[in-house]
């Protein structure tokens, strides 16, 4: 009951739709696709760990982790949560191409330390059915952001996002980061797919079932260093391979779109299915451990046991 109003609360934002980050087109594509290829135990796990009045629909929180740092979309808790920022990306020296974690996360403040942390998080005993949800509601959305190349973006342009330019025919400015999470997919989407998310389900689910499983599939590092290679040999390259930078603005437009709308569809791809194999392997290690009403009942027991001795020596 505590775990279900505790969840209220902190979920409120998450009815607004928003528009930032990988947006609500890539988060929802990963949380989707992942959840339809999770082991019977899995699906279970995650079920349980969705707050109650969701129906164990995983999507609807996909995108819970960047609701909670905004005014607009958490009016009163956001700044009980700006700690979290951080967490959703790596910032490395410019064309650095490379993630040295020593350099680059320091204190295990970045995306590949939450990974790491509530990958551990999810299924700790120790801790609560609270704590397993916000371990559980972060992974779905880091596992996805991760998979977004400028999520492994340069430092001094803060991940492309002060990279700006116009896209497209639109009059107001964009900016490269912004393109990446969900310009080049809005374009997509309303071309190719009539607007209809449910028919790009589809089309992701078929990408993803063509790729290889690999070893890979559990290596955080690895999604890292497969994010930086894409930031460094395309993101930054301009229709006439010239590279962007935040002192100019770019004009960008269907030969940009042409080029990296595939990348893009392939991290999806990877994203969705290796958030599936990550739940997969966390519930399948997750240690049994009694519920908490198991709990409270034995320690229980033990007490009456205790006083039942305690009286009859008191009494004797
Ligand atoms: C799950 O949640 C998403 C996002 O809120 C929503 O669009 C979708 O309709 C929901 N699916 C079901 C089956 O309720
Ligand atoms: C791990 O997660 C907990 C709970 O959100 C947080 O308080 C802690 O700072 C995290 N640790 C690291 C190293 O990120
Ligand atoms: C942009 O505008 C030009 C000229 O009006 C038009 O030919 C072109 O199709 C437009 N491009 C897009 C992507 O809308
Ligand atoms: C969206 O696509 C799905 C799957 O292709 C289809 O079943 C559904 O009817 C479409 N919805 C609309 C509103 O066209
Ligand atoms: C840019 O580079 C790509 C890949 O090397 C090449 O296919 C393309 O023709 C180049 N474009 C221009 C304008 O040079
Ligand atoms: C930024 O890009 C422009 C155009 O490619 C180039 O002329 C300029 O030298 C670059 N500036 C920096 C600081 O790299
Ligand atoms: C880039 O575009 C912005 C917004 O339109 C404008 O204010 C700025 O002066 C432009 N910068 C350059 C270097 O052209
Ligand atoms: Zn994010």
């Amino acid at each position: 009951m505590f775990s279900s109003f505790f969840s209220i609360i902190i979920l409120c934002g998450a009815i607004v739709q928003d528009v930032y980050s990988w947006g609500v087109i890539g988060h929802s594509v990963v949380a989707h696709l992942a959840q339809s290829q999770l082991t019977d135990e899995a699906s279970h796990w995650v079920k349980s760990l969705v707050p109650w009045y969701l129906s164990g629909n995983l999507t609807a929180v996909a995108i819970w982790a960047d609701d909670i740092l905004y005014p607009d979309t958490n009016s009163f808790g956001y700044p009980n949560w700006q700690w979290s920022r951080p967490l959703h990306y790596i910032n490395t020296p410019a064309w650095a191409c490379n993630y040295d974690s020593s350099r680059d996360c320091i204190n295990g403040v970045c995306i590949e330390g939450a990974l790491k942390n509530y990958s551990k998080r999810a299924i700790d005993a120790n801790l609560d059915d609270v704590q397993h949800q916000e371990a559980l509601m972060f992974l779905v959305h880091y596992v996805a952001d991760i998979h977004q190349p400028l999520h492994v973006g340069f430092q001094e342009d803060n991940g492309g996002n002060r990279v700006r330019g116009y896209f497209m025919n639109e009059t107001y400015p964009t900016n490269l980061h912004s393109l990446w999470d969900s310009g080049l997919l809005n374009i997509r989407l309303s071309r190719d797919f009539g607007s209809n998310i449910t028919s790009y389900y589809e089309y992701v689910h078929t990408l993803m079932i063509s790729q290889t499983p690999t070893t890979s599939d559990d290596d955080f590092n690895q999604w890292i260093r497969e994010s930086s290679k894409v930031v460094c040999q395309q993101v930054y390259l301009d229709e006439t391979n010239m590279t962007m930078n935040a002192s100019v603005n770019f004009t960008l437009g269907d030969i940009y779109y042409e080029r990296n709308i595939g990348i893009i569809e392939q991290r999806l791809a990877q994203g969705s299915r290796r958030l599936s194999v990550l739940f997969n392997r966390l519930a399948a290690n997750r240690p049994m451990v009694p519920s908490r009403c198991e709990k409270l009942c034995s320690n229980m027991i033990k007490l009456i046991v205790l006083m039942c001795i305690t009286l009859k020596s008191f009494l004797s």
